[in-house]
C-alpha cells in the first residue's frame, strides 16, 4: 500500500542578510516534523527556499557594489551552510531566482490575466519598501514625525507610490474565502489568527491588489509587458507549487504532494498566506494547503529580533559551544509554538542544564552504570513485580507515544516533548523509589533489581525514539550505550508495546550525554566570545535591550495611568475584560529574591511550559507554603524586570481589611495548569 504523503513548507526568506535565530525557529520546526512524520510511517517533503527578489534585495547589492544576483548567491550558500549545520534535512530548497520557478510564475500570471483575474490599472497609494507592502491610509499607524504614517508591520514610515500597474481582483474572491475559513475551521492555526483575519481584512472588505511593478528591475518580468515586474509576494507565494514541478511536464512530485498538509510561517506573513495565496489557488483551480500555522516570534529584549534592527542572535557560536541537538531542544521546547518568548542565553543554559544534564543525562548514565555494576552490563531478564511502582510507570510508557503523536499534530512541540519528560521523570523517580542500591546488596534483592533494570532500560530505548525527530543525533548516542543495534527496535511501532528491548542486551557506559554548564561561567564567556568577534553588534543589542526596558518602563508607566483613568471611570466592557487572560498555573519552585524582603520569585508550571514570576508577597507567605499550590495567572501581562529578574506575569491576591495578602487559588491539588479562567 502507498504510504500516506506529508508536504510541509518553509516561508522561503529573504536573503537580505544572514539567517539568524528567528528563521532557524522555523526551519527546525519544520524539520522536527518532517522527521517525526517519517518516523512514524509518512512519504514526507519538506521544502525550503529563499525569497530573492524586490527593491530591498536591489537596494542592498547596489550599496554592497555588486549585482543582486551576486549579493543573493553569497547568502544563499551561507545559508544552507546553516541549515547543515542545524542538521535540517528539507527535500528542496527553491530559489526565485531558479529559472524553473520564473518560468512558471510568468504562466501563472499570464493565465489570471487572460482569465480575467488581472487587469491593468494606475496604482496611487502608501508603500513600505521594507515589507514590499502596500496599505491604505487606514491601515498605517499615525506617524509623530507628521508623515504620511508608519507601516503597520515594521514601523518604517511608509512613501507615496504611484504608478501603472497590473491589479488582481482580489474583491471578487473575499466571499467565496470567508465561506471558506468559517467551514474549514482547521485552515488557519492558531484559530484566534482566523479570528483575526476575518475581522481585520476580510470582513471590511478587500482591496485589489496591486501586483506588478515598474520602479524597479529585480524581479520576474511580466513577459507581456516587460516594463513590468511581478509583485514579490506573488512571485514568492507560488514557490509552493512551482518547487513540485506544477505548470510542467514534470509534474509528478506535485499530483503526489500537493496540496500541502502544513505552510508553517511567522504570525506576520499569515497574512498573505490565508488571503491572497488561497486566493491565487482558487483562481487556478487549485485546492489549499490543508492548514497554514501562524507561530509566535523569537523576540529578544522583549523586541521582535530582526536584521534590520540588529538585534539579532546567530546560531552558529550556540551550536559550536553547546552542540546543535541542544539548541534544537531548547527552542522547540521553551515556549508554547504559537506564542512569542523571549529568547536569552540563560533560560538555554538553565532549560538544558535542568532537561538534558540532570534528566535525561542522568537516567542513561545511572541506568546503564546499574546495568554494568549488578549485572555485569547484561540486560536482565525481569522477575519480581511489584504493582505498586511498576504499573505507574508502565503506564506512562503505554501513553507515550499517543501523547506525543497528538501533540505533535497540533504542532505543539512543547507539549510533546513536556510528554517525553513525563517519562523520563518518572523513570528518575522510580529509582528513588525502587533503591536499587539497596536492593543490589543482598542476593534476596537480586530478583527485583532485575525487574528494576530491565523496566529503566526499556524505558529509556523509547524515550531515544521519542526525541529524535527534536534532536536527531541523540538517539544513536543512548543507543550506543544501551546496546541496541537492531533497527526494529529504533522504530515508532516498536515503542508502542512494552517489552521490546532483548534480555541479554550488552550495555556499555559512554561519556556523559550533555555536559551541565555553569550557567554564570559561560554568560560571561558567551558575552565575551561576541564582543570579540562582534563588538559593535553587542553594542548595539545592549542598546536595544535599553530601549526595550525603557519602553517597558514607559509602558508600565502608561499602564498605570491607563488602570487609574479606568478606576475612575468604574466600569469595563466585556472586551476589556477578555483582554485579560487569566490562567491556572501550578507553583513548582519558590524562592526569596535575594536582598528584597517583600518579594518572592516563584516557578510556574503552566499548560507544559515554565514561566518565572516576581510577587510581593514575601510578608505572606514562605517560599515553601508556595509549591504545590495552583494559583491565577495573569498571563499576557507585559513582562517586566524586577531586582535584575524577569516577571512574565502576576499572582492574583485579595487584600484583607489589615492589609495583607492572600492568594486566589484554585481548590483541588491535581487541578490541571494552563487552564483559561473567565
Ligand atoms: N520572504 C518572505 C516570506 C515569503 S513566503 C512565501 C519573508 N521572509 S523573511 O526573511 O522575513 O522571513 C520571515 C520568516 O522568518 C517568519 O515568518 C518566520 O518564519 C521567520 N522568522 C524571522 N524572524 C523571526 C523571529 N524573530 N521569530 C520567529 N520567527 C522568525 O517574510
Amino acid at each position: 500500500m502507498d504510504k500516506k504523503t506529508f508536504y510541509i513548507t518553509t516561508p522561503i526568506y529573504y536573503p537580505s542578510g544572514n539567517m539568524h535565530i528567528g528563521h532557524t525557529y522555523t526551519t527546525v520546526a519544520a524539520d522536527t516534523m518532517t522527521r517525526f512524520k517519517k518516523l512514524t510511517g509518512y512519504d514526507t517533503y519538506f521544502l525550503t527556499g529563499t525569497d530573492e527578489h524586490g527593491q530591498k534585495i536591489e537596494r542592498k547589492a547596489a550599496e554592497a557594489g555588486v549585482t543582486p544576483q551576486q549579493f543573493v548567491d553569497k547568502i544563499v550558500a551561507e545559508t544552507k551552510e546553516l541549515w547543515k549545520l542545524m542538521d535540517i534535512q528539507y527535500d528542496d530548497f527553491i530559489r526565485t531566482t531558479d529559472e524553473r520557478h520564473v518560468k512558471i510564475v510568468q504562466k501563472i500570471f499570464r493565465q489570471f490575466y487572460d482569465q480575467g483575474d488581472i487587469y491593468k490599472s494606475e496604482y496611487e497609494g502608501l508603500y513600505c519598501a521594507q515589507c514590499e507592502a502596500f496599505w491604505t491610509p487606514t491601515q498605517v499607524k499615525e506617524d509623530p514625525k507628521g508623515g504620511l504614517g508608519l507601516c503597520p508591520d515594521c514601523g518604517r514610515p511608509v512613501e507615496k507610490a504611484h504608478e501603472e500597474s497590473y491589479f488582481f481582483r482580489m474583491s471578487k474572491y473575499q466571499d467565496w474565502l470567508i465561506d471558506y475559513i468559517e467551514t474549514h475551521p482547521d485552515f488557519i492555526q492558531p484559530q484566534s489568527r482566523a479570528n483575526e483575519m476575518l475581522t481585520n481584512f476580510l470582513r471590511p472588505g478587500l482591496q485589489d491588489l496591486c501586483v506588478s511593478r515598474t520602479s524597479f528591475k529585480w524581479g520576474v518580468p511580466v513577459d507581456f509587458d516587460d516594463k513590468h515586474v511581478v509583485y514579490v509576494w506573488i512571485d514568492a507565494l507560488s514557490n509552493y507549487i512551482t518547487a513540485l514541478g506544477y505548470g510542467t511536464d514534470h509534474d509528478e512530485l506535485f499530483k503526489k504532494y500537493w496540496p500541502a498538509d502544513i505552510h508553517l510561517v511567522g504570525k506576520e506573513i499569515v497574512r498573505f498566506h490565508t488571503i491572497y495565496w488561497p486566493i491565487m489557488l482558487h483562481a487556478l483551480g487549485l485546492p489549499l494547503p490543508k492548514r497554514v500555522f501562524g507561530h509566535g516570534w523569537l523576540l529578544f529584549g522583549n523586541d521582535k529580533m530582526s536584521k534590520s534592527k540588529g538585534n539579532v542572535v546567530y546560531p552558529g557560536p550556540i551550536v559550536e559551544r553547546y552542540g546543535v541537538d541542544t539548541l534544537r531542544y531548547y527552542l522547540m521546547r521553551e515556549m508554547p509554538f504559537g506564542a512569542d518568548g523571549n529568547y536569552t542565553n540563560e533560560a538555554l543554559l538553565t532549560r538544558v542544564n535542568a532537561d538534558l544534564a540532570n534528566d535525561l543525562g542522568n537516567l542513561v548514565s545511572r541506568t546503564v552504570a546499574m546495568i554494568e555494576k549488578y549485572f555485569g552490563g547484561v540486560v536482565p531478564a525481569p522477575e519480581t513485580v511489584d504493582e505498586t511502582t511498576d504499573a505507574p510507570l508502565l503506564e506512562r510508557f503505554a501513553h507515550m507515544p499517543e501523547l506525543v503523536e497528538k501533540s505533535m499534530d497540533d504542532l505543539q512541540f512543547s507539549v510533546a516533548l513536556s510528554e517525553i519528560w513525563k517519562l523520563v521523570g518518572d523513570c528518575n523517580r522510580y529509582i528513588d523509589l525502587t533503591q536499587p542500591w539497596v536492593l543490589g546488596r543482598s542476593e534476596e534483592g537480586k530478583p527485583r533489581l532485575a525487574t528494576v533494570m530491565y523496566n529503566l532500560a526499556e524505558c529509556v530505548r523509547a524515550i531515544a525514539v521519542a526525541v529524535g525527530p527534536v534532536m536527531p543525533s541523540t538517539p544513536e548516542r543512548i543507543f550506543a550505550q544501551l546496546g541496541v543495534t537492531d533497527p526494529e527496535l529504533k522504530t515508532w511501532e516498536s515503542i508502542k508495546a512494552f517489552g521490546g528491548l532483548k534480555v541479554g542486551t550488552v550495555v556499555k557506559k559512554g561519556e556523559a550525554l550533555f555536559p551541565r554548564f555553569d550557567v554564570a561561567k559561560e554568560l560571561a564567556a558567551l558575552e565575551g566570545d561576541k564582543a570579540e568577534k562582534d563588538d559593535k553588534a553587542a553594542k548595539k543589542a545592549d542598546k536595544a535591550e535599553k530601549k526595550a526596558e525603557k519602553k517597558a518602563e514607559k509602558a508600565e508607566i502608561k499602564d498605570e495611568k491607563k488602570a487609574d483613568d479606568e478606576e475612575n471611570a468604574g466600569l469595563i466592557t466585556i472586551d476589556d475584560f477578555a483582554k485579560v487572560k487569566l490562567l491556572t498555573a501550578k507553583v513548582i519552585a519558590c524562592e526569596r529574591v535575594p536582598k528584597s524582603d517583600k518579594l518572592l520569585k516563584e516557578t510556574l508550571e503552566v499548560g507544559g511550559s515554565t514561566r518565572t514570576v516576581v510577587s510581593g508577597i514575601a510578608n505572606y507567605y514562605t517560599p515553601e507554603e508556595m509549591v504545590g499550590k495552583t494559583v491565577v495567572l495573569v498571563s499576557n501581562l507585559a513582562p517586566r524586570k524586577m531586582r535584575g529578574i524577569l516577571s512574565e506575569g502576576m499572582l492574583l491576591c485579595a487584600e484583607d481589611s489589615e492589609g495583607k495578602l492572600k492568594l486566589v487559588t484554585i481548590e483541588g491539588g491535581d487541578f490541571a495548569s494552563g487552564m483559561e479562567i473567565g
